[in-house]
């Protein structure tokens, strides 16, 4: 296989239209130039050193993060996968407020490792995984199907009575609350306004940490830097994960000076590649590039026309039930007697030469396209799946 720009080629030379950027990782596209040469030079000089050595490149990627963060998340520490840094994110919530309970989101998806994926609705019933500390779980906010059946615009947040509960409880229970800005794999779930607000104050009434979970939503996925700016809040820890290799494995956990001053003498973290120079060239290189090249502006624009024919699709074919979503963060929800046939239009997309994602469980098909994908390459999409639909 090959890949350049938003395509892939096959072992047999057959194209691709990828529209889900690998696993949601290749926002630059496959090839960027600058990319490939950064990761040659970088490769050539010093790739690994280990993490006691302190390297320009990791302290380049640290001031890059400064360059888009609020001024308060200013400690970092630079890692491989998302799934690690969620791990590492919750040792220091629960180090830091010395409590142990963890709140999620139902239809939370927060990495493959034990207590991530324990977590999880992927791993909440799995018999090999242990249960770590007490564990809340909030409906998910589901508002065109709200649990608690209310009608939008709803200004209770009934999927937060839970937590409501907790924080008259008052503190010490409760380590973190964590929040996905736009939930990926539960099914591109775009909360309400004034949600992740009400969450954050409700986390610390608990004297809870609020962990923004971006590692699918961070670094312009949904248009801007943050998934968190959309609600208008500063999280007390961020993690990252895909968006910041471009396709390598980085990911990073972000934190206050307060924080880090609760951790530093109890928390040990030390794994082979923490803060490795070839880590630090990449976050630093792909930063550059997204700012230089006004990527997350373009994922705003790219995401709106994406919406905007998803959407007239949808007022042609009535069992795309729902479209939503967020800079290039896109769901077609099809309508939940129609769940299965989503399965033959993904294989006919598939036979088109397009890569897109569909799970009958959450009826929903998902986009999250390289952020440099083109307007044409948005229309032949949208044509396709057209014709996919219209076989149906
Ligand atoms: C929201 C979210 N969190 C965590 C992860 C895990 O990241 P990784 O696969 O890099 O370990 C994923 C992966 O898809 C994800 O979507």
């Amino acid at each position: 296989m090959r890949g350049q720009g938003c395509t892939v080629w096959d072992a047999t030379g057959r194209p691709y239209l990828d529209l889900l950027a690998g696993t949601w990782c290749n926002v630059l596209g496959y090839g960027h130039p600058r990319w490939v040469e950064a990761i040659q030079r970088q490769t050539a000089k010093l790739a690994h050193v280990g993490a006691h050595f302190p390297t320009e490149e990791v302290d380049e990627a640290l001031s890059k993060l400064g360059e888009i963060l609020p001024p308060a998340l200013n400690r970092a520490v630079f890692l491989n996968t998302g799934s690690e840094a969620v791990e590492l994110a919750l040792k220091m919530a629960r180090t830091a407020t010395g409590a142990d309970g963890i709140v999620v989101i139902e239809k939370g998806y927060y990495g493959a490792t034990t207590y991530a994926l324990s977590l999880s609705e992927a791993g909440r019933a799995a018999p090999y995984l242990p249960r770590l500390g007490t564990v809340h779980r909030l409906p998910a906010p589901t508002c065109r199907r709200c649990p608690a059946g209310r009608s939008w615009p709803c200004d209770g947040f009934a999927c937060l009575d839970h937590l409501r509960t907790l924080a008259n409880g008052g503190k010490g229970r409760i380590a973190a609350v964590l929040y996905e800005p736009v939930m990926a794999v539960g099914g591109v779930i775009v909360p309400p306004p004034g949600y992740g607000v009400r969450l954050h104050e409700l986390a610390t009434r608990c004297g809870a940490l609020l962990i923004a979970e971006e590692v699918t939503t961070g670094l312009g996925r949904t248009g801007r830097w943050f998934g968190f700016e959309h609600d208008g809040l500063v999280p007390d820890i961020l993690v990252i994960g895909k968006a910041i290799g471009a396709g390598l494995p980085v990911s990073a956990v972000v934190t206050t000076q307060a924080v880090e001053a609760e951790c530093q003498p109890i928390l040990r973290h030390v794994q082979s590649h923490q803060n490795d120079p070839f880590s630090g060239r990449i976050a630093a290189t792909v930063i550059s590039i997204l700012q230089e090249e006004h990527l997350v502006q373009r994922a705003a624009e790219q995401g709106a026309y994406l919406l905007k024919g998803l959407k007239e699709l949808s007022s042609k074919y009535a069992w795309l039930w729902d479209v939503r979503g967020r800079g290039l963060m896109l769901g077609v929800e099809l309508e939940g007697k129609r769940a299965a046939e989503g399965t033959a239009t993904f294989r006919r997309l598939l036979d088109r030469g397009f890569i897109v994602d569909y799970k009958p469980q959450t009826a929903t098909f998902r986009l999250f396209p390289p952020y440099v994908i083109s307007t044409q390459e948005i229309d032949r999409f949208l044509a396709a799946f057209e014709d996919a639909l219209r076989a149906q």
